[in-house]
């Protein structure tokens, strides 16, 4: 039997624009995991996820249901033909459709369980690969940076299409994350955006440059470990994510709750519509803020530390 975990993750700043060739910056959320386990079974192969409500030979599901492509992307990458009856078994406690990665983070985990179960572990750069070809299933034209900090499990400064870039976090500090409660497809978002990109070029492309020039200074801050600099960083961005239409009412509100309540930025985290929210903490406010997240109607509140490194 084999197993392995995978964390969620939330992206800090530069979401959207990433899409368009900017960068973004993203930390992986540990509290929250996807797990797969793989053990040999009589006959054939079985996969079970109890969250998703599926219990199915993999024959019996389409080739590009996400799970059942996860299976064969791994297989043909190890060049088995013949795979010896097994079932691989998925929980994860990361909530679907919310900004935080879990449909990266159950691609993750079942790419490693699996090819460890086969006796031919993956690299962390293949495990990525293998599920950026998934998260193109999940979200039409990713930018890949869910699969990317899910798969090394480290904050990084993403580019599309660049190797991948470790984010170094001079201080570790506390994000609050609160869930609308509405789930929110990314696809939708992000294809919501490219209209308007369509409509309008240059205008959208000022934003996407604006929100670019707020990540590289949160980098520089982050490196530093000047980490209240990160807060009003953070709110011109949530700001151009509204221009962006991707913000909503209960999100508007859950980040306004957040700043009130003392924290040094706030905004909405992911594809947007509806999914998290993120709020920068001072540890005095820690408290006070999630109080004032759940008044304000959140669903449910994590508190995360963002250090360097999580392994
Ligand atoms: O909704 P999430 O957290 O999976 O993030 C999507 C991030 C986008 O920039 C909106 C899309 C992408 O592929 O990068």
């Amino acid at each position: 039997m084999t197993s392995s975990s995978a964390p969620g993750k939330i992206i800090l700043l530069g979401e959207h624009a990433v899409v368009y060739g900017r960068p973004a910056l993203a930390v992986p959320v540990s509290q929250v995991q996807a797990t797969a386990t793989v053990q040999s079974a009589e006959a054939g192969i079985w996969i079970h996820a109890p969250q998703v409500n599926v219990q199915e030979e993999l024959s019996n599901l389409a080739p590009e249901h996400p799970l059942a492509a996860t299976v064969h992307h791994v297989l043909a990458t190890l060049h088995i033909s013949a795979p010896p009856p097994l079932q691989i078994r998925i929980e994860s406690d990361i909530p679907v459709a919310s900004g935080l990665g879990s449909g990266a983070a159950v691609s993750v985990a079942v790419i490693r369980a699996l090819a460890a179960f086969l006796g031919q572990p993956l690299d962390d750069e293949t495990v990525n690969a293998l599920a950026y070809e998934i998260e193109k299933l999940h979200h039409g034209t990713p930018s890949g940076i869910d699969n990317t900090v899910v798969a090394y499990a480290q904050p990084v400064y993403f580019v599309k299409g660049k190797p991948i870039e470790r984010l170094r976090v001079g201080k570790p500090f506390t994000l609050i994350i609160g869930d609308s409660g509405i789930p929110a497809l990314t696809r939708d978002s992000v294809a919501a955006v490219r209209r308007l990109w369509e409509s309008a070029p240059s205008r959208y492309e000022r934003i996407f440059d604006a929100i670019a020039s707020l990540v590289q200074t949160a980098r520089r801050a982050l490196e530093n470990g000047d980490i209240a600099a990160l807060g009003p960083l953070m709110n011109e961005n949530h700001a151009l994510l509204r221009d962006l239409t991707v913000s909503s009412p209960n999100l508007d509100r859950l980040t306004e709750a957040a700043r009130a309540a003392g924290a040094w930025g706030a905004k909405l985290s992911g594809g947007g519509r509806g999914g998290n929210m993120i709020a920068l903490a001072p540890p005095e406010a820690i408290e006070a803020i999630q109080q004032a997240l759940w008044q304000a109607g959140a669903k449910r509140v994590i508190v995360t530390q963002v250090t360097h490194s999580t392994h």
